[in-house]
């Protein structure tokens, strides 16, 4: 097919892009977005700070706009995030004891009560453990001690026994003690009947980084019985180098049956939370060489 999305739906896979809703008034956004992908997660709009301004009172009109603007378009969409250290309101931040496990569930069950039918696969939980494999020594690990993470799956499972749960992180990018850690915890899920769907790699790489790994190990997780999904695709860099990256990527997730899609993080350069220049569109919405790459592999894939 020519574009992503067609491409990656001849495998039954989707390709996205993380969207910013003020950006959908820019028609070469829109175009883009609504010709080459067929799924959004929205780069912000549903995180904590954005849905739950002041405690019980959620702002769901940012996620809306994008889910609206997704469906009307046949698009899919998923969810990010439920719960991270980063982008708390401020209300969450002092919180300790069960004044923040009660915020943080009932938290989880608005979100995800209101977007019940509307989000195939949420990020529970984002980004909880750190390099060397422990975890991160956020408020909600120091406050609720280790069994934080099963405890938002139980409570999103409970309110959309229909999306898949997904949990989400950076430096996955092969088998690293990082990786490990958080095989080990999907494991024991499984093992235990912790309600787990997913593993959501973000893969923010750089042009040229070594991947030698990368595709064994979303294999070893998908042995687990989870599916994996590529989540926010981007590598600094240019020209050849920056599209054999992509292309690895690709290829790695197109050779896993239960590597279920692609998201990269953003349409274009122009809007990228980075300075390098990692996406596949440049400032002008013209396709880069890594566009090519990405496109050939999903369809030799
Ligand atoms: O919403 C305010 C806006 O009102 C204000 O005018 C503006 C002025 O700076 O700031 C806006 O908020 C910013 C927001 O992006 C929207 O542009 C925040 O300051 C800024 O921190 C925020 O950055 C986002 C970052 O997550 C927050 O940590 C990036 O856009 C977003 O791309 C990035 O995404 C994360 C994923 O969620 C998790 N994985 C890593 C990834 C990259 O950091």
């Amino acid at each position: 097919a020519t574009t992503l999305g067609a491409s990656a739906a001849e495998s039954g896979r989707y390709f996205g892009a993380a969207v910013a809703g003020n950006r959908l008034s820019e028609s070469a956004y829109a175009n883009t977005l609504a010709t080459e992908f067929n799924s959004v997660v929205a780069e912000n709009a549903m995180k904590w700070d954005a849905t739950e301004p002041n405690p019980g009172q959620f702002n769901f009109s940012g996620g809306d706009q994008i889910v609206t603007w997704a469906q009307q378009r046949g698009m899919k969409v998923r969810g990010h995030t439920l719960v991270w250290h980063a982008q708390q309101p401020g209300w969450v931040e002092g919180l300790t004891g069960n004044n923040l496990r009660n915020a943080m569930l009932n938290h989880i069950t608005g979100v995800a009560n209101h977007y019940e039918g509307d989000v195939f696969a949420w990020d529970v939980v984002n980004e909880a453990f750190e390099w060397d494999g422990s975890r991160r020594q956020s408020n909600l690990q120091q406050q609720l001690g280790n069994g934080w993470i099963e405890e938002a799956f139980r409570a999103a499972d409970a309110a959309d026994p229909g999306a898949r749960l997904c949990y989400n992180d950076y430096g996955t990018d092969g088998i690293n003690s990082k990786s490990t850690a958080i095989y080990n915890m999907v494991a024991d899920f499984k093992n235990r009947g912790v309600p787990i769907d997913c593993v959501g790699f973000q893969t923010h790489l750089s042009a040229g980084d070594n991947l030698g790994t990368y595709q064994q190990n979303l294999q070893r997780f998908a042995a687990l019985g989870v599916d994996v999904e590529i989540t926010e695709l981007d590598v600094g860099g240019s020209g050849s180098s920056q599209a054999a990256t992509f292309e690895t990527v690709t290829n790695a997730c197109m050779a896993v049956s239960r590597c279920t899609g692609i998201t990269v993080w953003g349409v274009t350069d122009k809007y990228s939370w980075r300075d390098d220049d990692p996406l596949l569109f440049d400032d002008n919405y013209q396709k880069k060489q890594a566009y090519t790459s990405v496109l050939n592999a999903l369809n030799e894939g």
